[in-house]
């Protein structure tokens, strides 16, 4: 960490950071330790959670342009959870939380069933090499996780630069009994609140095309 990230994590982590029992590894959530997000939050209004926020570039650009929502950052990239809240204090953003916690636990272990509003999955780990694949975070056992913390009609949005993973995300959530399709044609529209990050730069500098996916949580 820079010296300014590692302030950050000092001065701000005490405000933004939510604190988690773990398990074994230093990112698991101990089974139980569910949080009340109307006490993290201090209030009750939607929820918006974004897995694998890295920097956390789209996140502050979305809870600074969104004062009305909540948002949760959730990341296992201590570095880059310093820069988000380096970055959300200087925007004095006071409807951001952030979790340093493995993905599939905290949705399991720390959200509410049905508590939130919309979940982000934006450019994760492409694990493209072949004997890789099945360390990727969007698989049947994740879909169900993510359809268990979305309220009914709650939108899971997806983006990525590498088409096989587009591919498995598509055969993943429309098997998957609890989603249905929020978008005519092949792929969703570029999703206008997601800012541009270096991932998203980086794949169509690589000449890849980038898919967005948005599914909704049956009622
Ligand atoms: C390719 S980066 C994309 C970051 C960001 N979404 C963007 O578009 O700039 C993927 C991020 O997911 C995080 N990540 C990977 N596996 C995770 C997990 N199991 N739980 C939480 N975060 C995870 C990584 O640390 C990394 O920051």
């Amino acid at each position: 960490m820079s010296e300014a990230q590692q302030r950050a994590w000092n001065d701000v982590s005490p405000r933004m950071l939510i604190p988690v029992e773990r398990d074994a590894a230093s990112t698991s959530i101990r089974k139980g330790s569910t949080i009340d997000p109307a006490a993290v939050w201090g209030r009750t209004a939607p929820l918006i959670v974004e897995i694998g926020s890295g920097q956390g570039h789209a996140i502050v650009h979305a809870a600074t342009a969104q004062p009305g929502a909540n948002f949760l950052a959730v990341e296992v990239f201590r570095a880059g959870l310093a820069r988000t809240m380096l970055d959300a204090d200087q925007a004095n953003l006071d409807n951001l939380r952030l979790v340093e916690g493995n993905a599939p636990e905290v949705l399991e272990h720390l959200l509410p069933s049905a508590s939130v509003d919309e979940l982000w999955i934006f450019f994760p780990d492409p694990w493209h090499k072949k004997k890789h694949t099945k360390r990727r975070l969007v698989t049947a056992e994740f879909a169900a996780l993510a359809a268990s913390v979305l309220r009914p009609n709650g939108v899971l949005r997806l983006a990525t630069d590498w088409q096989d993973y587009a591919d498995q995300m598509v055969s993943v959530l429309d098997a998957a009994p609890e989603f249905t399709r929020a978008f005519d044609g092949d792929w969703a529209p570029r999703f206008d609140g997601r800012v541009l990050t270096a991932f998203e730069r980086k794949g169509t500098r690589a000449g890849r095309e980038i898919r967005d996916l948005t599914y909704r949580r049956s009622a």
